[in-house]
């Protein structure tokens, strides 16, 4: 239980520390990789160039600082969070190195501001915070544990099958090298895939969606190739391409993520990508189709152009095959028009034909096409608790675009 005191001092230190926060939390990542370059084994280095990470970081601990003293308000974006770490094999142990790293950092950027009473009760936030989270990860990893075929950390994984999905897009298919049964997940859900790209010092950790149904005997997941060989957010997703191949092993957490499909549910639903972002709309639409074959499902896909399209032919065969089914997809640069149902971007106009009672919207893809879809469907009306969306990397804002 905080005291009044620590609770005062911390919630009036947030407008400081939110004006310097960036500050604070690049000194800290630069104090604590010198401190223990072991994490660098564990952290999107990426991210880090980008200052992704840093922002999120800063972001999250002053929103739970704001909420210090109601702590419940802050558990839906813990819980996105803690997804991520636990496919990252976050431990408790980590926590006391971040937490002694942020003190540090705290003390050594805001000099003599920071005074013994303001340390020790950002010492005592910072516990009390870290503590949500090391309870909803052990939650988390005893869940993953427990499935059948499940697993805590990483473990090995072979390469079954390596398929060409378009000309950018190539899905592995995916066993566990021991044998044994693949645990169900929720469609929509992601692995994270721990490799040691060629020459690299340490290990690379990407999260990618799991692209087919469960229940299949396999983990798929569906990657894009980046144009530009030299662009850093290429390198694991080239890689993989490039040098993994049919036999050859990686290592992978369980599946984890709070963006799924509710598969009981009855309600319409309607899928909205863009590029990449499609992959998670495959796991949901297979399990649609295995599942709950009667239900109301529309499938609106944006791409380049026909060329980078990935799984066209199994979402015109599903299409075709469920009575409550349709797709649009939607092409801005298309080689030939007649390929594409509709040219352009998809507007609010394209999107109001859409608009269903009680129907749930799922949006996955670049962060700006992401933006645009959530302002469209607010727009027209679609009340926030039925737009369901996932960020690629880390979520800037706890309360997103
Ligand atoms: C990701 C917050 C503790 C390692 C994140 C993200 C946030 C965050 C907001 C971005 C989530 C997203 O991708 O949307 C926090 C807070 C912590 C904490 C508030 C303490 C209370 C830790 C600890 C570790 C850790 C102890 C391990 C040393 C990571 C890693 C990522 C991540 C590796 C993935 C992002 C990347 O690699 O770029 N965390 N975290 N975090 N966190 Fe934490």
């Amino acid at each position: 239980m905080l005291s009044q005191k620590t609770i005062d001092i911390v919630k009036s230190s947030v407008p400081v520390l939110a004006a310097r926060g960036t500050e604070i939390t690049k000194h800290f990542y630069k104090r604590m990789f010198k401190n223990n370059p072991e994490l660098l084994n564990i952290f999107n280095h990426t991210n880090q160039q980008q200052g992704r990470q840093q922002t999120a970081l800063a972001n999250s601990l002053y929103a739970a600082a704001q909420y210090i003293d109601q702590l419940d308000a802050i558990v839906p974006a813990v819980k996105q969070i803690c997804h991520k770490h636990v496919s990252l094999g976050i431990k408790k142990e980590h926590y006391s190195i971040v937490g002694e790293n942020l003190l540090a950092a705290m003390k050594e950027v805001l000099g003599d501001a920071a005074t013994d009473d303001f340390l020790y009760a950002w010492e005592e936030a910072y516990w009390v915070i870290a503590k949500v989270f090391i309870d909803m990860e052990e939650e988390l990893y005893k869940k993953a544990e427990s499935q059948p075929g499940g697993w805590r950390d990483f473990k090995p994984f072979v390469v079954a099958e390596k398929v060409k999905e378009s000309s950018v897009i190539t899905s592995f298919y995916l066993k566990p090298k021991a044998g044994g049964p693949v645990p169900p997940y929720l469609p929509g859900q992601y692995i994270t895939v721990r490799v040691k790209v060629t020459d690299d010092t340490y290990l690379s950790n990407r999260q990618y969606s799991l692209s087919d149904a469960p229940g299949k005997g396999y983990f798929r997941i569906s990657v894009k190739r980046e144009a530009e060989p030299n662009k850093p957010q290429g390198k694991v997703s080239n890689y993989l391409h490039d040098h993994i191949q049919v036999g050859d092993e990686i290592e992978i957490s369980a599946p984890a993520g709070d963006f799924f499909l509710k598969v009981q549910d009855s309600t319409p639903v309607v899928f909205i990508s863009g590029g990449v972002g499609l992959t998670p709309m495959m796991s949901m639409l297979n399990t649609i189709a295995k599942e709950n074959a009667e239900r109301s499902v529309a499938f609106i896909h944006a791409a380049r152009n026909e060329e980078v399209h990935a799984f066209k032919k199994d979402v015109e065969e599903l299409v075709e095959r469920l009575p409550n089914a349709s797709k649009l997809f939607c092409y801005d640069q298309p080689i030939e028009p007649e390929n594409a149902d509709i040219t352009g971007h998809i507007t609010k106009d394209v999107l109001k034909d859409y608009v269903k009672d009680g129907a749930d919207y799922y949006i996955c893809g670049p962060a700006l096409f992401m933006k645009a879809m959530v302002t469209n469907l607010t727009e027209l009306g679609i009340p926030a608790e039925k737009i369901h969306y996932e960020f690629f990397g880390p979520a800037i804002k706890f309360d997103q675009i």
